[in-house]
């Protein structure tokens, strides 16, 4: 578990690991002098054709499809020093955020480097980066390519990269100890494998992930169809939150109560990196078609309304829903580590918010202006932020439980898929998800055992596996990611699913739910199945998944502190 610690006076913020282990210490400026374009002109390249750097794309660029275009993150002075200052306190952030970038995958390189995020105007948190922007690059391909991805570390910690939700090879998996070494400061390591499926995926570190996801070391995947998508707009928008010192500038009590969650200490909600008013609206002509991939990078669920009139969820954690209902005005909830699509085609002018649900001013920062328009006739942004802050208002002071939220369960129509809940299994496992002691500390269990002492499932190439998984007690959400494999999702609470085929690499287990899922063993290897509740996991809520029948080559290397979670 990630604790917090803000020294007052000094602004000096401390994270250090559940056991107490000191991390790191990084000093935080307020550069008020930081020098700002005007959101106009933000909007404006918004709505440009933004390409992949490489030429070689031909697909992501008939789209525009970038996830964010800041009008703010200029570099400052010298870009030489890379890590992040201990201990001091009050000198300038050296190295600022950049825009982020659309690549092509086909061959790219990630540096993992320290940088500072302006994550409020003007209030500047250190955050960990790929390429000097949170999110990272977007990494967009085709299906069918071959992806490579050089990882550069220059942090003054090991990193690793996980292509989460994507199906390769166990040796590209980059999870330390397990698949590979932890990449040390100054070192190299290249990750190639193929697309083979299309959807919407993320990247992250996978070495102290709770940490080093939580500073910023995480991007997009894109991978699109042989045959283009026909959107007019496709952008892609991270979930994310985290903790504002400037909020809680101190040891206050609320600081503390906050400490003491599971949460940690969350006070910001952000798009892309960015929260409120920061975040650029999404300016849309009348008649485009739009696509939405939202995907969840955070530690929370988040609920979010979508005032739309018309619109389809088409795909979840890279897999197409099939036959999807309209729906209107309805809520999406997205657990850690899941991804959403949604199509919508612009009819209505007017400005709409898709917000996150919640009496809180973290969850009004969170939220994406939608703004519809014919060509030319754009509202200014201050007609816009104040539209939107009246819409949030609303939205987080109303009682949304008896709205209509989207349930995958009943979703989109039935199909042919491999599995049904009464067929026969090579393999049946019940896992138990819920919180305990283990060896005396507070853990987040699995079978009442948290991970080191849990026994790894184990397969054979070609079995068919069910796995029950089950959070009978307590009251948070275990959004549940195996690794290397999409898994069907068979029923819920004893209630077979009745809608599309329900294809998920992340499963979200509400208290009191039991799910049934069917996974075809067919990638050998060893894998992580865990809770993506990074606190969970790093509290013991992980379970290795591990082929008989498959010979790792990898050998860990004893000297070096590989540290999955
Ligand atoms: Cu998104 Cu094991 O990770
Ligand atoms: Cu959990």
């Amino acid at each position: 578990m990630k604790l917090l610690s803000i020294r007052s006076n000094r602004h000096t913020i401390r994270y250090s690991s559940f056991s107490g282990m000191l991390l790191c210490a990084f000093m935080l400026v307020i550069l008020s002098a930081c020098s700002s374009v005007s959101s106009d002109s933000a909007a404006d390249q918004h709505a440009q054709h933004q390409q992949p750097s490489s030429a070689q794309s031909s697909t992501a660029a008939q789209t525009e499809t970038t996830a964010t275009t800041s009008d703010h993150s200029m570099s400052h002075g010298d870009m030489s020093s890379m890590a992040a200052p201990e201990g001091s306190s009050s000198t300038i952030p050296n190295q600022v955020t950049t825009d982020q970038k659309v690549v092509n995958g086909k061959e790219v390189t990630l540096t993992a480097q320290a940088s500072n995020l302006e994550i409020e105007k003007g209030k500047y948190l250190p955050v960990w980066t790929f390429n000097n922007s949170v999110p990272g690059p977007q990494i967009q391909v085709t299906e069918g390519d071959t992806v490579t991805v050089h990882l550069k570390n220059k942090l003054d910690v090991p990193v690793t990269i996980h292509f989460h939700g994507v199906v390769l090879p166990h040796a590209m998996d980059g999870v330390p100890g397990v698949t590979q070494d932890a990449v040390q400061p100054g070192k190299t390591f290249t990750y190639t494998f193929k697309a083979m499926h299309a959807g919407t995926y993320w990247y992250h570190s996978h070495q102290d992930s709770l940490n080093q996801i939580g500073r910023g070391l995480y991007g997009t995947f894109v991978v699109h169809p042989k045959k283009a998508l026909t959107d007019d707009i496709d952008r892609t928008f991270v979930l994310d939150e985290w903790n504002d010192p400037h909020t809680y500038p101190a040891n206050t009590e609320q600081n503390m109560t906050a400490l003491n969650s599971n949460m940690g200490a969350y006070n910001l909600y952000t798009i892309n990196g960015r929260s409120g008013n920061q975040i650029d609206p999404l300016y849309v002509n009348t008649g485009q078609q739009v696509r939405l991939r939202f995907v969840n990078a955070g530690n929370m669920t988040q609920l979010l309304y979508i005032p739309l009139a018309s619109y389809q969820v088409v795909s979840t954690d890279g897999e197409d829903i099939h036959k999807p209902q309209k729906l209107s005005n309805g809520l999406l909830r997205i657990a850690p580590g899941e991804r959403y699509d949604i199509v919508f085609t612009a009819t209505n002018q007017g400005i709409t918010t898709i917000g996150a649900v919640g009496d809180s001013d973290f969850a009004r920062s969170m939220r994406l202006p939608v703004v519809v328009s014919t060509q030319g006739q754009r509202p200014n942004v201050q007609q816009v932020n104040e539209e939107v802050s009246r819409q949030q208002q609303h939205l987080t002071t109303t009682d949304v439980s008896g709205w209509q939220e989207l349930d995958l369960m009943t979703y989109g129509q039935p199909a042919a898929s491999p599995f049904t809940g009464n067929q026969k299994y090579d393999r049946q496992y019940n896992l138990k998800l819920s919180m305990g002691v283990s060896n005396g500390k507070m853990a987040y269990t699995i079978n009442d055992e948290a991970y080191a002492d849990l026994k790894a499932l184990t397969v054979r190439t070609g079995d068919t596996v069910k796995i029950t998984l089950s959070a009978p007690s307590g009251n948070e959400d275990h959004p549940m990611h195996l690794h290397g494999h999409v898994f069907q999702v068979l029923s819920r609470n004893g209630k077979a699913a009745t809608g599309s085929p329900v294809w998920k690499d992340t499963l979200n287990v509400r208290p009191g739910e039991t799910y049934e899922i069917a996974v075809l063993a067919d990638n050998p290897g060893n894998w992580m199945l865990h809770c993506h509740e990074l606190h969970h996991a790093s509290m013991g809520m992980m379970i290795d998944f591990n082929y008989e029948d498959f010979q790792s080559s990898y050998q860990p290397d004893q000297s070096i502190n590989n540290m999955s979670e």
